[in-house]
């Protein structure tokens, strides 16, 4: 089992940063994202915010961001896919439009072919739809970005549009999951619905400070994480005998990996078009440690919620601390970090810290696990989303 202790990770990295724009905030870290899961020895709580760090954009940088709209246009809209070429959730379900004979035969299918997941895979599955189902949260976070955020609630700038067409292309992935969660009849939808009612409530702070250069490295980290995390969910529901769960979570993966491309390459421009400043960006955002979206999630019950769901999804591969290094590391290299030669002073050093990186994460990972590995007997925990079965943590 991969397991990182909390000690370990609240004393890595460094809360102290120097924003993009030069005024240094202190950012307390969030107790809860994917790299800071309990040991049963130290239960987190799951409500810690962030301390509420906003910016203005200075008039300058704004002009960056209205400058690359044309560009935008040109490189970005066309990795949307169109209405007519997307996928729906109704694809992907029994159509309840037939007789009702045949709607139950493909309901009956669908239970049986879902009776065999084991309830700690169910767990995932379900905090992932839950992430997704908190879409609104995801959209109100990219309108404070000053610069790409939409002026109107029906703006035409380009910016804009990328981010409603983002929503409506994510909004079919809490969909086709939650009504998919439902027909098995496999989970208590009254705790998932709170949870989602909950978890909307609550919000988010990813600390991306109003800032789209923050923001578009949130989400170019985000989107890859959300990409692996539902292939994962793909791979063990066909190893588990359910083969339409399966294309359910594969389709979904392949939309993040088309948003993840779009978030890469906003970041690559910014990086050529004002390397410093992104390149500071790059490294902020990561001295914060990039947060899950759901860490505030609640179901009424269990206060470590996010804890537990994260230490399960990490015990079954799906999203793991080894996973976050390798994206740091694909970051890098996709972004050729390494390579950028013209920083010179907080740039240069900021150039150093991320490129380090991944190496430092990986060691402290596996030191982790060694100081884990020798905790015995960590118990089951209950969760509400199936009906209070006990789950290893
Ligand atoms: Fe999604
Ligand atoms: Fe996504």
């Amino acid at each position: 089992m991969e397991s990182i202790s909390m000690h370990s990770l609240r004393s890595f990295p460094l809360t102290s940063v120097r924003n993009p724009f030069g005024k240094t905030t202190t950012s307390h870290q969030c107790v809860n994202n994917m790299l800071t899961h309990a040991t049963a020895t130290t239960p987190p709580s799951t409500t810690t915010h962030r301390h509420t760090v906003t910016h203005k954009m200075p008039p300058e940088k704004i002009e960056v961001f209205k400058s690359l709209e044309p560009w935008v246009a040109q490189s970005i809209l066309p990795l949307l896919k169109s209405t007519e070429q997307s996928w729906q959730p109704s694809d992907f379900l029994p159509n309840s439009s037939q007789s009702t004979d045949q709607f139950t035969t493909e309901v009956q299918i669908l239970r049986d072919q879902s009776a065999n997941l084991p309830d700690d895979y169910l767990v995932v599955l379900i905090g992932n739809m839950i992430t997704e189902e908190a879409l609104p949260t995801y959209q109100t976070v990219f309108n404070t970005f000053h610069g790409v955020n939409d002026e109107t609630g029906a703006s035409p700038s380009p910016w804009a549009t990328w981010t409603r067409s983002w929503t409506a292309e994510e909004n079919r992935h809490g969909d086709l999951l939650r009504t998919y969660l439902y027909l098995s009849g496999r989970v208590n939808m009254t705790m998932i619905e709170r949870t989602v009612q909950n978890l909307i409530a609550s919000g988010m702070d990813p600390g991306t400070e109003n800032n789209p250069y923050l923001g578009f490295v949130y989400t170019s980290f985000q989107e890859r994480a959300t990409f692996i995390s539902h292939g994962n969910t793909a791979r063990l529901a066909k190893e588990n005998g359910d083969p339409s769960l399966a294309r359910i979570c594969g389709i979904i993966a392949s939309d993040e990996k088309r948003h993840e491309n779009a978030y890469v390459k906003i970041v690559e421009k910014l990086l050529e078009v004002d390397t410093t400043t992104a390149m500071i960006a790059i490294a902020d955002m990561m001295k914060k440690r990039i947060t899950m979206p759901a860490y505030l999630m609640n179901d009424g019950e269990d206060p470590s919620l996010f804890s537990h769901y994260s230490t399960v999804a990490q015990r079954l591969g799906v999203y793991t601390a080894a996973d976050y290094a390798d994206i740091v590391e694909f970051l890098v290299v996709r972004w050729r970090l390494e390579k950028l030669e013209e920083l010179r002073g907080e740039g240069r050093e900021a150039q150093e810290y991320v490129c380090e990186l991944a190496p430092r994460i990986r060691k402290l990972q596996k030191r982790s696990n060694e100081r884990s590995s020798k905790i015995l007997g960590q118990g089951g925990v209950e969760f509400s989303w199936i009906f209070n079965k006990k789950v290893m943590v």
